[in-house]
C-alpha cells in the first residue's frame, strides 16, 4: 500500500509522471478520467484549513469520488478512541484517508494500522502536499513538456522566517529530492524538531541545506524567496515572542531586490501581511501565491489518482 506522508514517498523517477498527470488534470479540468468513481475518501482534520480542505473536497468530487469531511472532535477519535481502531474501522468503509493533525506519528500510525492509502494534509512536522504543488508551480514556469521536474535541478530556494516549521522542513526534503539548493534564514533558537533531523539523516540529506541568521545572505542568487507564517497552528501561546524575534526577517521589497533579478516570491498561505511579508511583495508581479494555491487542487488530484486502489480491491 502506497501512502503520501512525506516528500520522499515518491521517488524522483516517479515525479515526471506525477507532474504530467497534474498538468493533464489542470488542462482538461471537468473533462478527464474519474479514477475515484465509486469511492469515498475520508478527511480527518484536527486543525483549521481553507486551501487544503477545499482543494481535496473539490478534487475528490472531480475524480468521481465522494469526499467525507470528519472534524476530529465530531468522531470518537476526539473522545479517546485509538488511532489504531480508527484506522481499522475506516478501512472497512472508505477507500482513502486524508489527515491534518498535530503529531506526525498519528498519520504514520493510521497508515500502518489501516489498509487504505493515507495522505498527509499537514502535521507539525511536514506539509508534503504543499511542497509538491509548489514544485509543480515552478515546473510549469521553468519546465517543458516531458521534462517538468528536471527544470528545477540546480535552482536555489531561500526560505526566510520560521525555519523550523512544517513548510520549511518539507521544503528541505523536497529541495533535496528535486536536486535544488536550499538556504534558510531565521532567528537562532527556532530550529526544526529533533524528529525532523532524524528523518533528514535517515533520508541521507543531513547536510542538505544551509542556515544563516542573515536573510540577505540566504536570498543571494536565489530563484525563489519563500516564507510562511511566524506562528504556525499550535504555537499560538508563543505569538508575542515569535513576532519579536522574527521581525528582522520580514520579506520586503529590499530583500527581494537582493535575490536574483527575476526571483519569484512564494508563500503557502494564509499570509499575515506586515509580519512575515509585506503587502507590497504579496501583490507584486513576482508573487505567484495564487498559482500555488490553485495548484494544490491539480497536484492533489494527481497524488490521489496514483495512490487509489481499484474500486472493489
Ligand atoms: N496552505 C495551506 O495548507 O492552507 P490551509 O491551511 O488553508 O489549508
Ligand atoms: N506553518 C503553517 C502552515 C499553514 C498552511 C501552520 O502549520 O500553521
Amino acid at each position: 500500500m502506497k501512502h503520501f506522508l512525506k516528500e520522499t514517498d515518491f521517488r524522483l523517477s516517479e515525479l515526471d509522471g506525477l507532474f504530467a498527470l497534474a498538468h493533464e488534470f489542470k488542462a482538461h479540468r471537468g473533462r478527464h478520467a474519474a479514477p475515484l468513481a465509486g469511492q469515498t475518501w475520508a478527511m480527518i482534520f484536527s486543525k483549521s484549513s481553507t486551501r487544503t480542505r477545499v482543494s481535496f473536497e473539490v478534487g475528490i468530487h472531480e475524480l468521481g469520488g465522494n469526499p467525507l469531511f470528519l472534524n476530529r472532535n465530531d468522531i470518537q477519535l476526539g473522545r479517546g478512541e485509538t488511532i489504531a481502531d480508527t484506522a481499522r474501522v475506516l478501512s472497512r468503509f472508505v477507500h482513502g484517508l486524508i489527515v491534518r493533525t498535530f503529531d506526525h506519528a498519528e498519520v504514520q500510525q493510521l497508515a500502518d494500522m489501516g489498509t487504505i492509502p493515507v495522505i498527509n494534509a499537514l502535521t507539525d512536522l511536514l506539509h508534503p502536499c504543499q511542497i509538491y504543488a509548489d514544485a509543480f508551480t515552478l515546473a510549469e514556469r521553468w519546465g517543458r513538456s516531458g521534462d517538468l521536474v528536471g527544470a528545477l535541478r540546480g535552482r536555489k530556494i531561500a526560505f526566510v522566517g520560521d525555519r523550523g516549521c512544517n513548510v520549511a522542513n518539507s521544503w528541505i526534503l523536497g529541495a533535496n529530492l528535486l536536486g535544488m539548493k536550499i538556504s534558510l534564514a531565521g532567528p537562532a533558537g527556532f530550529d526544526a524538531a529533533p524528529e525532523f533531523n532524524q528523518l533528514l539523516a535517515a533520508e541521507g540529506y543531513a547536510n542538505g541545506y544551509q542556515f544563516t541568521t542573515d536573510p540577505y545572505e540566504a536570498v543571494r542568487d536565489a530563484d525563489v524567496v519563500y516564507t510562511d507564517v511566524w506562528v504556525s497552528m499550535g504555537k499560538e501561546e508563543e505569538t508575542a515572542e515569535r513576532i519579536r524575534v522574527m521581525s528582522p526577517f520580514t520579506v520586503n521589497a529590499g530583500l527581494m531586490a537582493a535575490a536574483k533579478p527575476d526571483a519569484l516570491f512564494m508563500h503557502c498561505l494564509p499570509a499575515h501581511a506586515g509580519q512575515e511579508v509585506t503587502q507590497e511583495v504579496l501583490d507584486s508581479p513576482r508573487s505567484i501565491i495564487f498559482d500555488q494555491a490553485e495548484n494544490r487542487l491539480h497536484m492533489q488530484k494527481a497524488i490521489m489518482a496514483k495512490l487509489a486502489q481499484p474500486a472493489g480491491a
